[in-house]
């Protein structure tokens, strides 16, 4: 679907004039420089320029690759979903290490397709960027990358992008911080009826194993009216579904002019007409109010799942993790927020091998998991990060040690997350249709306000339409079901 607003903006710009100095404007600016420059390269190669987006990690990096490929295609790109494309940008994940490895692992394919496309140029952005290792390292070993830039710049895309291709150059622009958000630049949704908004950026809490308050910055809360508007435009524009993104939701409003928490905003993204589900990611439990809880219980639209990452159930584990709550206040949130708003889902993050833990240690984990009774987890083995204080703690838990630990952790959590989905069996309710099954014909996937995946009989008339919907067999975390009535 191309996004028409920003075109009486672009038109207007004066190409001969000097670069504007308000960041957003020099967006534009370059945009429109683009578009000329594309226009005239795709005349000479008898078709359009295409490029692709790749995107690793959480949902964050996905709404920043939203953005790239927005200004892709305002500056006249082709979008396509192939690697084998004239313009490819990775968007890299270094939360663990194997999501540096996959990068690699993609770069290394890339050079094929690159020595038989003279076209094609290649980026790489993203938080592993953030990283001088991996920057140098992609200067030694995969030289054929033209743009490597980073987390705090992204807004300068378009700028970079321009000089890649006016000077043929290649290009290295690395920030180790800002105090920027540049608002209201072209984006690209993946799903016309759903999209995150981001209300903030970076992280302050240095969890010890973690690399997202260096590769993020500093916490930075966006202005709620540009939120609102951002969400209203949404709205206009077909969106039913948003998500609130932020590494550490519950800390919104920190540092604004105007005092506003989450819950606050929480309850005026609900207002805004024609939004009929709001979800939001990531909250942390150790800031988990009982004014979210309220909102969330009282606000039908706020959906009806929760992820509340404890990361470890051991008080020790938890302490040196630096996470500011101990086992029991976790357990006390999490049945607050089931015995507040029942029919609510909660999910999890768990790291297993954090440095000194022990067989109790993930006992302690094991018992936490029995007694919330998480609906679904992600499973974690530890991933020591160059930088972070837990890489440099003694007692580096082997390998084998971990791998027993996980094992039981996932079994108990699959445990969990089975009987929590069979509770639903026979239960009709509400789901967002998403996008017609791969895998099953004559099927498509809906998504329910607790976040479980039902697969329908179906097509794609349906998609970005909510339906009631039985929920007829249980697959562990998933459901087969029908459109009720239609049974
Ligand atoms: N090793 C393993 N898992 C990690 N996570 C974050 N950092 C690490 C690490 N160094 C996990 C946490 C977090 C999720 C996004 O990734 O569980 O909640
Ligand atoms: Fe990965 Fe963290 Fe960056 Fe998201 S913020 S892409 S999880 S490193």
């Amino acid at each position: 679907m191309y996004d028409t607003r920003f075109e009486n903006e672009i038109a207007a710009i004066d190409l001969m004039g000097p670069e504007p100095a308000d960041e957003r404007s020099r967006e534009l600016y370059y945009i429109a420089k683009l578009r000329k420059l594309i226009r005239e390269r795709s005349e000479a190669a008898g078709r359009p320029l295409t490029a692709c987006t790749v995107t690793f990690g959480c949902q964050m990096n996905a709404r920043d690759s939203e953005k790239l490929i927005g200004i892709l295609i305002k500056s006249g790109f082709e979008p396509t979903e192939s690697e084998n494309a004239d313009f490819v940008i990775f968007n890299t994940c270094t939360v663990r290490d194997n999501a540096d490895q996959r990068t690699f692992g993609r770069l290394g394919r890339i050079s094929h397709l690159k020595k038989k496309n003279p076209l094609m140029k290649v980026a790489v952005c993203g938080c592993m960027m953030q990283e001088k290792g991996n920057v140098d390292k992609i200067r030694k070993s995969y030289p054929f990358v033209d743009l490597i830039f980073g987390t705090h710049n992204i807004f300068r895309f378009a700028e970079y992008l321009w000089e890649v291709y006016d000077k043929d150059s290649k290009v290295t622009q690395i920030w180790d911080k800002t105090d920027s958000i540049v608002e209201n630049l072209p984006v690209e949704r993946k799903y016309p009826f759903k999209s995150g908004v981001n209300i903030m950026f970076g992280c302050d809490n240095f969890c010890t194993y973690c690399i997202v308050p260096y590769v993020r910055g500093r916490e930075r809360s966006r202005n709620p009216k540009e939120i609102l508007r951002e969400c209203e435009n949404l709205a206009k524009d077909g969106v039913t579904e948003i998500m609130l993104l932020g590494q550490n939701v519950n800390s919104y409003g920190k540092g604004l002019d105007e005092p506003i928490g989450f819950a606050q905003l929480l309850n005026e993204v609900c207002k805004v007409e024609g939004i009929r589900r709001v979800r939001f990611m990531t909250p942390h439990p150790k800031d988990f109010s009982d004014d979210v809880i309220q909102v969330i219980r009282d606000n039908p639209k706020v959906a009806r799942h929760v992820h509340f990452p404890l990361q470890s159930g051991s008080d020790k584990i938890l302490k040196k993790m630096n996470r500011r709550y101990t086992k029991e206040q976790f357990i006390e949130r999490a049945l607050k927020i089931r015995e507040q708003i029942p029919d609510v889902s909660i999910t999890t993050d768990i790291i297993v091998g954090f440095p000194g833990e022990t067989a109790q240690d993930v006992e302690d984990t094991l018992d936490v998991i029995r007694r919330v009774g998480f609906d679904n987890a992600y499973t974690f083995i530890y991933s020591p990060r160059r930088g972070t204080p837990a890489a440099k703690m003694p007692d580096q838990v082997p390998a084998d040690v971990v791998k027993e630990g996980f094992d039981k952790v996932l079994s108990a959590v699959q445990q969990s997350a089975r009987d929590r989905s069979a509770a639903l069996e026979g239960k009709i309710m509400e789901g967002l249709v998403e996008e017609v099954n791969s895998q099953k014909e004559g099927y498509v996937t809906c998504r329910l306000s607790n976040n479980m995946i039902v697969h329908i009989p179906g097509d794609a008339s349906l998609i970005g339409t909510y339906q009631q919907i039985h929920l007829e067999e249980c697959k562990g975390f998933y459901y087969f079901g029908r459109i009720a009535g239609q049974d």
